[in-house]
């Protein structure tokens, strides 16, 4: 089966520029990730709705690909405010028809009661860090999604979700990620991360840890990803906000992606929680939720 892309520039969009120009090498690491967690990211095909699906920070057509390929009859649109992410998702073979447009997401409309799904793959957190750490930027896209969609249409978000904000101890297990946490405590785009060394360990809020631990990986885009605040809302908090805005919420799960947990936090960390007056390993934070919601 051919596929048809559409190329669509968002006429109201101020933005010509790219969001941040992350230079060649940058955008070809960025892609690559996209691509890595292509099979993570397709948890999300079990709760769309076919017809017309929007995805809003479409990136290089990662998740396009994915949904064209689980939905050829449907209309596949991707929204992205970055030529250079949109001319790689023009380049990809889709199995449907596919609809790309640059528009920034805080402002894109779609006609009332028309969409199926909307889907926010791993966007809103940028979102939130690059309109200057501002939530009611992440409100104005969610509240453009509930408007577009028709009723019984769903919204599907994934992306970084914020742990309890309880102590836990972090122990190093090479002297390298311990000055990448220093590194990373002062570089933290929203705030300096606060934190105490005692003996091996230290001690720090479960949140930043998990902020830690989503960002020490990355070295080509390091000086962008620390900017961004994965974890801004827990799950709870994102739910209220989806029903503050009509949504009725039909599935949350957040959980530890795995190649994270075994490929690089195992063999670098030890989490602990003190217990009684001891330390007493425990399991990583989570890094990623999924979320779906219904407009009544
Ligand atoms: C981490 S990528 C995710 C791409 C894709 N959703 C995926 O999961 O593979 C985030 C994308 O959101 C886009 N983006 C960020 N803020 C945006 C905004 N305000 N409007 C439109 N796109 C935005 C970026 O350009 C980038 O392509």
């Amino acid at each position: 089966m051919f596929g048809i892309i559409i190329r669509v520039m968002e006429l109201e969009t101020t933005l010509e520029q790219e969001i941040y120009d992350r230079g060649e090498q940058g955008f070809k690491v960025y892609a690559k990730n996209m691509n890595a967690s292509m099979q993570e990211k397709s948890k999300i095909l079990a709760f769309v709705l076919p017809g017309n699906i929007v995805e809003f920070g479409c990136g290089n057509g990662a998740v396009l690909e994915l949904l064209s390929a689980h939905f050829p009859e449907s209309t596949v649109v991707g929204v992205d405010l970055s030529d250079t992410l949109l001319d790689m998702a023009e380049q990809r073979k889709y199995a449907g028809k596919v609809i790309l447009k640059k528009a920034d997401i805080i402002k894109a409309k779609f006609p009332e009661n028309t969409l199926n799904t909307a889907v926010f793959c791993s966007v809103l957190h940028e979102v939130y860090s690059y309109s200057g750490y501002d939530r009611s930027a992440v409100r104005a896209g969610l509240k453009n999604a509930y408007d577009s969609l028709k009723p019984g249409g769903r919204l599907i978000i994934r992306d970084g979700v914020k742990p309890k904000n309880d102590l836990v101890g972090l122990s190093f297990k090479n002297e390298e990620v311990l000055q990448k946490f220093y590194r990373f405590a002062k570089d933290f785009g929203p705030y300096q991360i606060p934190y105490k060394k005692e003996g091996d360990i230290v001690k720090l809020r479960r949140a930043d840890c998990m902020e830690f631990l989503t960002k020490y990986i990355y070295d080509v885009n390091w000086d962008i990803e620390v900017k961004e605040h994965f974890g801004f809302w827990s799950m709870n908090e994102y739910a209220n906000e989806l029903e503050k805005l009509g949504f009725r919420v039909v599935y949350k799960q957040s959980y530890l992606i795995d190649w994270l947990r075994m490929t690089h936090y195992e063999k670098n960390f030890v989490l602990f929680k003190e217990s009684g007056g001891k330390l007493v390993p425990q399991p990583f934070p989570d890094s990623t939720m999924i979320l779906v919601a219904e407009k009544p």
